[in-house]
């Protein structure tokens, strides 16, 4: 299976009326997206039908003269095989076929769910999206992953499954949280360190501006990211070599983050805390500086991060290191972890526990 998204990053307030269309097309997005004021005028092209009730979820569908929406609540917790199926129970309603198409608007829930739908709607439509979010727009929208959560394994049941086309508005990030903001500059910081000395310095200069979300730099910024996304996406598809690389920062980052309890910190904060650890071990190895790892540190701090090596969310440093040991990504008894040489100097490998929890204490 190839990449092959066509990508378009569109300056300017959004305007999605270019995506309404004379053939049958399912719309699909979360409760604050259809409520957002800049969409206003978009969803008023469709008027209410009836509930869609699958399982704990129960969704609103909305239709016009040949496309449908169909409004799913918001958030994690609806990242379900039920949100899943009301999404194929909608598709039906309106006989979509597989040469028609599914078209999600939102941040990364929206995106796995609506693809993953898609995928085994009739053994593979066409899907495109629309990403609402800066996660979404510098990550989860780029790559093929879709998917949704069982119990508690997130991502549990899910294909790789390239949209057709991705646009990105990079002017949605202005109606977003200041969490979920911050939350999604943690994968920035991360795309920056691997792969874009430019992004990096834009980080480390121009915070004032990174944080107030001046247009022009949010546009950079986002446009940067998703240029560095595609090229590994491109090279490596289904995370067999190069894309491995997406995960500095995510096996110390997923621990904290389940361990905490899901839903006490953000994903995005466990990144950025994850990254440090990494650059720690990188550091204490001898493979890189500890100029280096406190360059990266600062950057961190300075945009709120938790650095310090016990974060105070979850303090048990063995645990971590165990939940670790669990995590899908390791192939043998070691751990594996992206470490750097330097900013843009990536490695791959697997470390023996001691050497982690050094890093870890
Ligand atoms: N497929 C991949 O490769 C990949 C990669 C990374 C993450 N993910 C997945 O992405 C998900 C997280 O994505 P997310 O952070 O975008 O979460 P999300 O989709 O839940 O969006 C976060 C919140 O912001 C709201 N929102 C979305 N756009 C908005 C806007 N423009 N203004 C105001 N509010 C808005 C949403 O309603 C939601 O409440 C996780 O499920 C994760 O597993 C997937």
């Amino acid at each position: 299976m190839k990449f092959k998204t066509e990508i378009k990053v569109i300056d300017g307030n959004p305007d999605l009326s270019f995506l309404l269309s004379e053939n049958k097309k399912l719309f699909v997005t979360d409760e604050n997206i259809f409520a957002l004021k800049s969409l206003e005028k978009f969803f008023k092209n469709f008027s209410v039908l009836n509930k869609i009730n699958s399982g704990n979820t129960q969704a609103s569908l909305y239709s016009n003269k040949n496309n449908a929406l169909i409004v799913i609540p918001a958030g994690e917790k609806y990242k379900t095989i039920d949100t899943v199926l009301a999404i194929i129970k909608a598709a039906l309603a309106f006989s979509l076929t597989r040469k028609d198409i599914f078209t999600a608007i939102g941040g990364g829930v929206i995106t796995d769910l609506t693809a993953f739908a898609s995928s085994i709607y009739k053994r593979g439509a066409k899907v495109e999206f629309v990403s609402t979010t800066l996660l979404g727009m510098c990550d989860a929208a780029i790559g093929g992953k879709t998917g949704c959560d069982f119990e508690d394994y997130k991502n549990i049941a899910g294909t790789f499954f390239p949209a057709d086309r991705l646009y990105v508005f990079p002017e949605f990030v202005k109606s977003l949280s200041d969490k979920e903001y911050i939350s999604g500059l943690a994968e920035v910081i991360k795309t920056a360190l691997l792969f874009d000395k430019k992004l990096f310095n834009l980080l480390e200069t121009q915070k004032e501006k990174v944080l107030s979300r001046d247009s022009e730099v949010i546009y950079k910024m986002i446009s940067l990211c998703v240029k560095a996304k595609t090229k590994i996406v491109k090279k490596d598809l289904t995370e067999k070599k190069e894309r491995m690389l997406l995960n500095l920062g995510h096996t110390f980052g997923h621990a904290l983050e389940s361990r905490a309890g899901l839903g006490v910190l953000t994903h995005g904060e466990c990144v950025a805390w994850g990254t440090c650890r990494a650059l720690d071990l990188s550091q204490k190895l001898g493979l890189c500086s500890y100029d280096y790892f406190e360059r990266v540190k600062k950057v961190s701090a300075s945009y709120g991060y938790e650095t310090d090596v016990v974060h105070k969310a979850f303090t048990d440093s063995k645990a971590i290191l165990e939940t670790m040991k669990n995590d899908k990504k390791n192939s043998s008894s070691k751990i594996r972890v992206i470490l750097q040489r330097g900013l843009c100097k990536n490695i791959i490998t697997e470390i023996e526990d001691e050497k982690i929890l050094e890093a870890l204490i």
